[in-house]
């Protein structure tokens, strides 16, 4: 396996606050790869400064062999990596088809591989993926239920062709049964070749789709490893999986 993405010494700070404190980690190609954590633990304040909505105060985030730290978003979804924001932000006013044409706004033929697919491809494989959005294409996104909302964000990532997708928090709020779909396409987005970056509150249920995962405390890197080994480690079992297991 291959890096695809290095973070090194990352350091982010929303004014006074320090959010993320000099973390560093690889997420090998074709991975999926957690960070979990606490509330305020700095977990989206990573993924929005690798996918630059924030630019970093110190360090270095590696893309496939180059740095992007505090390039453009456009720039950085160029290159491949799509994210799926925590709380969906889907535009609301416009139908599910539109929603999915805004996702395909950095599929820029000449930046993609040859054979690369289409943006009419991308579409059919995620209403494959999620029929519901098929059936409601024409419908405005607010009438969406919560559920369909987050298929729609991870519909609309995926829109680009990522080589990287990045989902923050993609159960939240979601009943249970969803939950489980929603981790289904996971797994599925994930085995057709997509290197998955996840942050999620859910740990257990993610863990059983991570292949490695880091935890986040206050802006620090606190446990790292195998998810399979994370799953019987006793300090995650205490702080976040409790005996759901
Ligand atoms: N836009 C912002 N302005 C100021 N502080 C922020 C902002 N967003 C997040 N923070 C602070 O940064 C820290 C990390 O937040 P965040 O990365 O959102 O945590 P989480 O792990 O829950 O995703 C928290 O202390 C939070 O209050
Ligand atoms: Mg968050």
């Amino acid at each position: 396996m291959s890096t695809i993405l290095e973070v090194k010494n990352l350091v982010v700070e929303y004014g006074a606050i320090r959010a993320v404190k000099g973390i560093s980690f690889k997420v090998e190609k074709g991975s999926v790869m957690a960070i979990l954590g606490a509330n305020g633990a700095g977990k989206s304040a990573t993924l929005r400064t690798i996918s630059g909505i924030v630019i970093p105060r110190d360090g270095e985030i590696v893309f496939e062999g180059r740095n992007i730290s505090g390039k453009s978003i456009y720039s950085i979804a160029k290159s491949g990596i799509s994210q799926s924001p925590e709380g969906r932000q889907i535009l609301s006013g416009l139908t599910v088809e539109e929603n999915l044409k805004v996702g395909t706004y950095s599929l820029v033929k000449k930046y993609r591989d040859a054979g690369a697919k289409t943006a009419s491809e991308n579409q059919e494989y995620v209403y494959a993926m999620f029929p519901v959005l098929k059936e409601r294409r024409k419908q405005q996104a607010n009438t969406l239920s919560g559920g369909e909302q987050q298929m729609l964000a991870i519909s609309r990532a995926l829109m680009s062709s990522p080589k990287m997708l990045i989902l923050d928090e993609p159960s939240l709020g979601l009943a249970p049964i969803i939950v489980k779909n929603i981790f289904k396409c996971i797994k599925e987005i994930s085995a057709a070749g997509t290197t998955i970056l996840i942050v999620e509150q859910n740990a257990l249920q993610t863990l059983k789709i991570a292949d490695y995962a880091i935890v986040l405390e206050l802006g620090r890197i606190s446990i790292e490893g195998k998810a399979e080994d994370l799953i019987h480690d006793q300090r995650l079992i205490d702080a976040y999986l409790g005996n759901k297991k």
